[in-house]
């Protein structure tokens, strides 16, 4: 008996012990959030899931309605809300005079940069590069920061297919694994190495899930993704977020499947929360909440608010159906008040590690906005975009004797060269192309005449001064591509060629002078090409760089910098390709190069299956105009060496991939060496390869290195039909090279 009280009093101390221990792994915050959310009332709760906002041009003075609301608790956060008075007076209301004194997050969509604009992420992804993701993500956040700006809605994950799709600007192009890569960077950079820092901006992952695969590529179009190919593709690059530390996200406006994202439970709460724990916040994207009654899912604003807070929608962008119909739907029982809790619980949480309620005001520090080293990084960051992509008879670098014709639209325009989503930056302080190359070789060694007034320019009239300035010259430098405001939200393309009269103009050039044409590209997707392809020498792809466009581009073409960007995305050669990605499916009968007759080399009266029976088009043949992954340096790269550390791997092994490159130029030059993975059999298709690894590699004039890249089973799992992770035994074989199409390869093993 004695025994036995002995074990009971010794079984209750260490259950009380381990109690203790409990509650002291308790997250404090989660302590604070309880006893802040037992103070508040319903209409606070409901306040603090309404985000309001203005639209960004509006400048005008702060209403009584909107001070009001604030000061009743009736208001979570602010987007756009970009005037320094304002932005501390209401949040001194918020802080002072709110029943409970819950500080506001103001957002804005600081996409890339605040002031200082770095190159658009589909060019920040073409460095290949996530330190300098990473450096230029943190810029955006200490420049937006002392504007009270602690909320961006970025980086955008959307795996983008389709490049008539105008958001593909916003995009990390069309591979997981790189955009994945990116995302951490993106996060990291945004959110610092301390998220209370007054420095520091929450991210938010966007847009959640399925956008960017909008059917056609037009924007807001409905997305058909089967489960498999989402968790495989379109999945990763959030949930790597997540890992990075992300605390929102954003559910989109498509909807996935027949049912709109902003609604999902699917993906908001079975995905998110469940499988990934993720304990941040989800806000809507704009309005998205009651655009799902014209997508049809829902009858009215009030059904709208039931779904999307049921769904897992926490936080409502602009639109007001929370603020009109939460209360009612929890007083009917339709939602319960825990859910609301939950919904406060999460923002509320943010915010306590967001340090709002210890340092809730701007830090105000003019000096670090478009500072030297801002902009001396971003122009870094614009240098490692530009990807050349043709250059015959190496006519670049341009030799410093050469006289130039500076033609084209887009020589000197400074408010294009900034790309789409710039709320912030200003026109004023882009360096331009022009600008830049009148410093560097002075007004004298060229003829600028820009023959078009904008991209989509289609007047004739200045093509006979613009053909007289390339005669007097050696080389014609054209800048062509797209204005800003034809990529982004809602500017799809159906055509993606040169607008206006770009074309017709480079034609003329080269028909009436002969001169070599360098193209320079400053466009915020993949140009299709082919009308013109021959009739230029060299391509640059310079993107819409941002601020320090002008600089980065002249260091390229004048051999002061050499070319290191990466395709993010397989370049088509004409729309009619679209969609067209690297990592496809094989089909049961793969084109080949062997039997592949072209629509010109079909006989007359041919008989219908004379012709390989094959996948792929009779006019614009089966691979894309540039491979994912490529690129062009002024130095040159060979491969050899390849070899596995072993050619058989079980579960839970690394396998270390190594080969050599050698510079076989006499110029320093950077290469990204890639590793693409094929599994031969699945038991669901697989895709012909994937990127699993990737290295860039400074190399010195004639220098040889030995590369190693690692990769462990956990990389080559993949969702099967069961939509469980897997890793299938089984023969794979590596890829080792610049792109997406290399061939040196070598096959092992998984047993
Ligand atoms: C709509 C866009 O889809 C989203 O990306 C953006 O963050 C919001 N508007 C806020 O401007």
């Amino acid at each position: 008996m004695k025994k036995i009280s002995i074990l009971a009093i010794a079984f209750s101390t260490f259950l009380i012990s381990c109690d203790n221990q409990l509650a002291s792994d308790r997250d404090p915050i989660e302590d604070k959030v309880d006893s802040l959310l037992a103070k508040m009332t319903l209409t606070e709760k409901i306040g603090q899931t309404a985000q309001r906002g203005t639209s960004s041009r509006v400048k005008g003075p702060l209403s009584e309605e909107l001070k009001t609301a604030v000061r009743e608790g009736r208001i979570g956060s602010l987007i756009n809300v970009m005037n320094k008075k304002y932005v501390d007076e209401l949040q001194r209301i918020a802080v002072e005079e709110s029943p409970n004194g819950i500080p506001l997050i103001f957002g804005r969509d600081v996409i890339h940069g605040f002031k200082t604009i770095f190159p658009i992420p589909l060019g920040q992804a073409a460095t290949w590069n996530p330190q300098l993701v990473r450096e230029g993500a943190r810029i955006a956040a200490v420049e937006a920061s002392t504007f009270g700006v602690r909320w961006t809605f970025a980086p955008m994950l959307d795996i983008a297919r389709d490049p008539r799709w105008g958001r593909i600007a916003e995009s990390p192009g069309e591979d997981p694994y790189l955009a994945s890569i990116l995302s951490e960077a993106y996060v990291k950079g945004f959110q610092g190495d301390d998220l209370a820092n007054p420095s520091s901006m929450m991210a938010c992952a966007k847009h959640f899930v399925g956008y960017g695969a909008a059917e056609g590529g037009r924007d807001y179009n409905t997305a058909i993704i089967h489960e498999p190919l989402l968790r495989n593709v379109y999945l990763p690059p959030f949930q790597k977020a997540i890992d990075a530390g992300v605390q929102t996200f954003m559910s989109g406006f498509n909807e996935l499947n027949g049912v709109p994202v902003s609604g999902n439970q699917f993906l908001l709460d079975q995905i998110l929360r469940q499988e990934w724990k993720f304990d941040g916040f989800v806000v809507s994207d704009w309005n998205s909440v009651t655009e799902m009654i014209a997508h049809g899912y829902c009858q009215d604003e009030k059904e709208a608010a039931l779904k999307a807070a049921t769904a897992g929608v926490d936080m409502e962008m602009t639109s007001q159906a929370y603020d009109n119909y939460l209360g009612e739907l929890i007083d009917s029982g339709e939602i319960d008040l825990a859910q609301l809790d939950r919904m406060v619980r999460a923002i509320l949480r943010v915010k306590f590690r967001m340090g709002l309620f210890d340092q809730p005001y701007r830090i105000d520090k003019p000096e670090v906005v478009l500072s030297e080293e801002h902009l001396e990084k971003a122009k870094n960051s614009a240098v490692q975009s530009v990807v050349l992509l043709k250059n015959d008879n190496k006519i670049l670098p341009l030799a410093s004797e050469k006289k130039l014709a500076v033609i084209g639209p887009m020589a000197d325009a400074p408010l294009d060269q900034l790309g789409t989503w710039v709320f912030d930056g200003n026109q004023k302080d882009s360096v331009t192309p022009l600008t830049a190359l009148k410093e560097s070789l002075g007004t004298e060694s060229f003829n600028f005449v820009p023959a078009l007034d904008y991209s989509r320019d289609r007047s004739e009239l200045q093509f006979q001064a613009a053909v007289d300035a390339a005669r007097k010259s050696d080389v014609i430098l054209f800048f062509g591509g797209e204005e800003a405001i034809l990529s982004g939200e809602a500017h799809s393309r159906a055509h993606i060629n040169l607008p206006g009269a770009q074309e017709r103009l480079i034609k003329e050039l080269k028909r009436k002078t002969k001169k070599p044409i360098v193209l320079v590209i400053q466009a915020g997707r993949p140009i299709t090409l082919e009308n013109i392809i021959n009739d230029v020498d060299a391509i640059v792809m310079a993107w819409h760089a941002g601020t320090m466009a002008g600089p980065a581009i002249v260091d390229i073409i004048s051999g002061k910098a050499n070319p290191s960007g990466r395709l993010p995305i397989s370049w088509p050669k004409s729309v009619g390709q679209i969609p067209m990605y690297y990592n496809y499916k094989n089909t049961g009968r793969p084109a080949s190069a062997k039997t592949f007759v072209g629509i010109d080399d079909i006989p007359r009266g041919a008989w219908q299956s004379s012709l390989g029976n094959e996948s792929h088009y009779l006019d614009d043949g089966f691979t894309p105009q540039y491979p994912f992954g490529y690129g062009l340096s002024y130095a040159s790269f060979s491969y050899d060496n390849m070899t596995l550390s072993s050619d058989t791997l079980s579960e839970g092994a690394e396998m270390i991939i190594r080969f050599d490159i050698t510079n076989t130029s006499h110029l320093e030059g950077v290469e990204t060496a890639q590793i693409y993975v094929l599994d031969k059999v699945g038991s669901i298709t697989r895709p012909v390869r994937e990127l699993k690894g990737f290295k860039r590699v400074n190399l010195k004039p004639l220098e040889k290195k030995t590369v190693e890249i690692i990769i462990h089973t956990d990389d080559l799992s993949f969702y099967n039909g069961n939509n469980q992770l897997v890793l299938e035994p089984g023969e794979f074989s590596v890829f080792v090279g610049s792109n997406a199409q290399a061939t040196m390869r070598k096959d092992f093993w998984i047993r």
